[in-house]
């Protein structure tokens, strides 16, 4: 059971909350403007330093207030137990992490609560630009290879350095071929660490696509950013002028995406609404099902608003689905009815109603 204890102090409208919540499904209900997505907030919030509805931190902060702080009881690896962590964060910039008594850096925390959101910018994952899936592939590539940052690192950095060598406007052929040989290099590690990762996703996105009761043909394609049948080292060649010219990269890495496609056209232009909703969520719980399996360690979900777009029957198969995994689930929804009778007797279920920035624990 990952998060035991919470407190929240300063964000949004939540001024001062502690709860307790369930190691499994936590069902967190109330009025428009209660403050449900600003409790889902303080929990990413906690797992990563920074929200998933604002960049600027000022937004998050409460008015009034200076610094926001978070504190919990964390147990991430089930082993019986917990321990503190705090993270705060100030306007004027500075961010703590505690970790049982340690300063520890955002990249430690990020793999102490692995964090899954799925709201209403998960649709980004069909609608949204390569780069939201290129985030989605590397969050998966990050916890599924040890080795996966460092290359991340590598890539980006020789992409950096050639690409101001190409803002420069003339290059000399050496000075280059050093850079693209380093490039290649990287290029070719990074793309078979992702290729390895969404050929481990596949099945795992069927199998929960088709238990949300998404009866589509939906198909999963790593494109890695440019053609593999050719050498790299030939594109890149064949693309120096225009690369000279745009002053950046045109292929690499850094263009892969994830095509998704529904009996094979693109699926945001194929699919309504609720079918979409079950893609990015089978998508986003494939990850979890994955993680899961190569950590022995389960995700933290954050799901604001399950109900919308949903019938009634898909929405309780998606409970059914959850009820199955080992997640950490907190579940904003406004009617609690509309989530009530969809788990079994012995899954441990607790109800929080939010009120004005206030939680009670219902049942
Ligand atoms: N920085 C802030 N300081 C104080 N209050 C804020 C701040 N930012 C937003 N609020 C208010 O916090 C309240 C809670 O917002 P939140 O989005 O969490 O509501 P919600 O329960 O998710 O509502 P909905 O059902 O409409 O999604 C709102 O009334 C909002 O106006
Ligand atoms: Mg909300």
């Amino acid at each position: 059971m990952p998060i035991k204890s919470v407190s929240i102090e300063h964000i949004r409208n939540l001024t001062s909350v502690a709860f307790e919540p369930s190691p499994r499904i936590n069902i967190l209900y109330g009025a428009n403007g209660s403050g449900k997505t600003s409790l889902l907030e303080s929990l990413h919030f906690l797992g990563l330093t920074r929200s998933f509805r604002t960049h600027q931190f000022r937004y998050l902060v409460s008015s009034q207030q200076r610094e926001s702080l978070v504190f919990s009881q964390i147990d991430p690896t089930a082993s019986g137990q917990a321990k503190a962590l705090g993270v705060s964060r100030s306007l004027e910039g500075d961010v703590k992490i505690r970790y049982s008594g340690n300063d520890i850096d955002l990249s430690d925390l990020a793999s102490l609560i692995p964090l899954q959101v799925i709201n209403t910018d998960t649709f980004e994952l069909l609608e949204g630009s390569p780069a939201t899936r290129r985030q989605f592939i590397d969050w998966g590539s990050f916890h599924y290879d040890p080795a996966f940052i460092q290359v991340w690192r590598a890539c980006r950095r020789v992409l950096q350095q050639r690409n101001s060598l190409l803002k420069c406007g003339k290059i000399d052929p050496a000075l280059r071929q050093v850079w693209d040989s380093e490039f290649i290099h990287y290029a070719k590690r990074m793309t078979s660490l992702r290729k390895a990762y969404i050929d481990q996703l596949k099945p795992d996105f069927d199998t929960i696509l088709e238990k949300l009761g998404g009866d589509l043909d939906v198909t999963l394609k790593f494109s890695p950013g440019w053609d593999l049948k050719r050498e790299l080292d030939e594109l890149l060649a064949e693309q120096l002028p225009r690369d000279l010219k745009q002053g950046f990269t045109g292929i690499g890495p850094q263009r892969a995406d994830l095509k998704v496609k529904s009996d094979g056209v693109s699926a945001a232009e194929r699919l309504s609404r609720g079918q979409k909703k079950l893609v990015v969520s089978a998508l986003k719980l494939a990850q979890g099902a994955l993680f899961h399996r190569m950590n022995q360690r389960a995700c933290v979900y954050l799901i604001d608003d399950l109900p919308s777009e949903l019938d009634e029957q898909h929405s309780r198969l998606f409970c059914e689905f959850l009820e199955q995994t080992n997640n950490q689930c907190f579940i904003t929804c406004v009617d609690p009815i509309s989530l009530q009778d969809c788990w079994s007797a012995d899954t441990e279920v607790a109800y929080f109603q939010v009120e004005d920035g206030r939680l009670l624990h219902t049942h």
